[in-house]
């Protein structure tokens, strides 16, 4: 008896001893399985107070139990006090100075493409006209026959267009084309501006690109005159790019408009007097023109009750000129230097 006695003695000293010495959880854990695990000279007092006569067995099996109370105790202590140190350890590690500036988020910003869009088409719709689109991939009747561009003129042939493998379908090559869709499917009065991209076999350089864009307006209705087209884009102009400007037309030829025109403004770099961007003091914008009365009938409409206006114009050029851009490749390269600088944040 006085063996297991002593046996618990030393062990609650030599356990006591090595618990308070545990800097971590770990070497607590350590501790606690050498002091009372199942493999420890304590465990082994215990296992062996069956075979202990009566009055032996409750003075040893107190004591066991007084050092068992006593390791618990303080493991527990102890491991409260590491749990807390732990804790301070982490939040110091984790600190932060929430005094210091934050970081920035960059905000991306349109594209000077979209931006101009954009802009053309809010004039527009603030003037009434609703956005219509149209497919990117026609049939020669939307792109051509429909638009009166007759079988044999050249931009029917491979050397300007882009076909697809599927007969008698190709890359539209101007945004006209969603005149014919638009007509087609409502009765007059029509006031539409369509944006969208137009494909033309061509080489790229500094100002072509066989994918661009164009924005096209339609409007019909009864008792629409040159006029009307002239005062439409005269307001257009002016809200795009100041009130100052003047707009100019001068006779020219497109299959589905008579007459036609090619649309010039004063060149709103050097006011109209002659500069670098316009050579003669004025910029060519716009093609346009009264929508030729074989197109309106090739819809269905009676061109006898019915006259309308079209026009279209080249969305990057618009954008080069407003911008001062000098290469129409810096649109499609998405180099971030480039994008960054125009703005506009929505
Ligand atoms: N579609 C013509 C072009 O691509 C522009 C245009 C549109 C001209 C509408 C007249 C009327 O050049």
């Amino acid at each position: 008896m006085d063996d297991a006695l002593r046996i618990l003695e030393d062990e609650l000293q030599s356990g006591l001893s090595r618990i308070r010495a545990a800097t971590s959880l770990e070497e607590l854990e350590a501790a606690q399985v050498a002091a009372i695990g199942r493999r420890s000279a304590y465990s082994e007092v215990q296992r062996s107070l069956g075979k202990m006569p009566d009055d032996e067995r409750r003075v040893v099996g107190k004591r066991a139990n007084e050092v068992r109370a006593e390791l618990e105790a303080a493991l527990a202590e102890v491991g409260l006090a590491l749990d807390e140190r732990a804790e301070a350890v982490s939040l110091e590690a984790d600190r932060v100075d929430v005094s210091l500036p934050g970081r920035r988020l960059r905000a991306g910003s349109l594209h000077p493409l979209t931006i101009t869009e954009y802009e053309i088409v809010d004039t527009f719709v603030s003037m009434g006209y609703r956005v219509a689109e149209g497919p990117e991939i026609e049939t020669d009747w939307y792109n051509f026959t429909a638009l009166n561009i007759p079988a044999d003129h050249p931009a029917r042939s491979m050397k300007d267009s882009l076909y697809v493998d599927i007969p008698g379908m190709l890359l539209r090559t101007e945004t006209s084309a969603v005149q014919i869709h638009t007509m087609e499917s409502q009765e007059p009065p029509v006031f539409i501006i369509a944006p969208g991209r137009v494909f033309r076999r061509e080489t790229t350089d500094a100002t072509h690109s066989p994918i661009f864009h164009q924005i096209e307006g339609l409007a019909v209705d009864e008792g629409i005159t040159f006029s009307d087209l002239k005062g439409t884009l005269e307001a257009f102009a002016k809200a795009m790019f100041g009130q100052d400007l003047r707009v100019r037309m001068v006779p020219s030829y497109f299959p589905f408009v008579e007459p036609g025109a090619q649309v010039d403004v004063s060149c709103f770099k050097c006011g109209g007097r002659g500069c670098r961007v316009c050579g003669n003091g004025w910029i060519e914008i716009l093609g346009a023109g009264m929508v030729h009365p074989a197109v309106l009938e090739n819809v269905g409409y009676d061109s006898e009750r019915y006259t309308g206006f079209a026009f279209g114009m080249g969305l990057e050029r618009v954008a080069m000129l407003r911008y001062g851009i000098p290469d129409i490749r810096l649109f499609y390269e998405g180099d971030v230097r480039f994008l960054s600088q125009f703005g506009r944040v929505t």
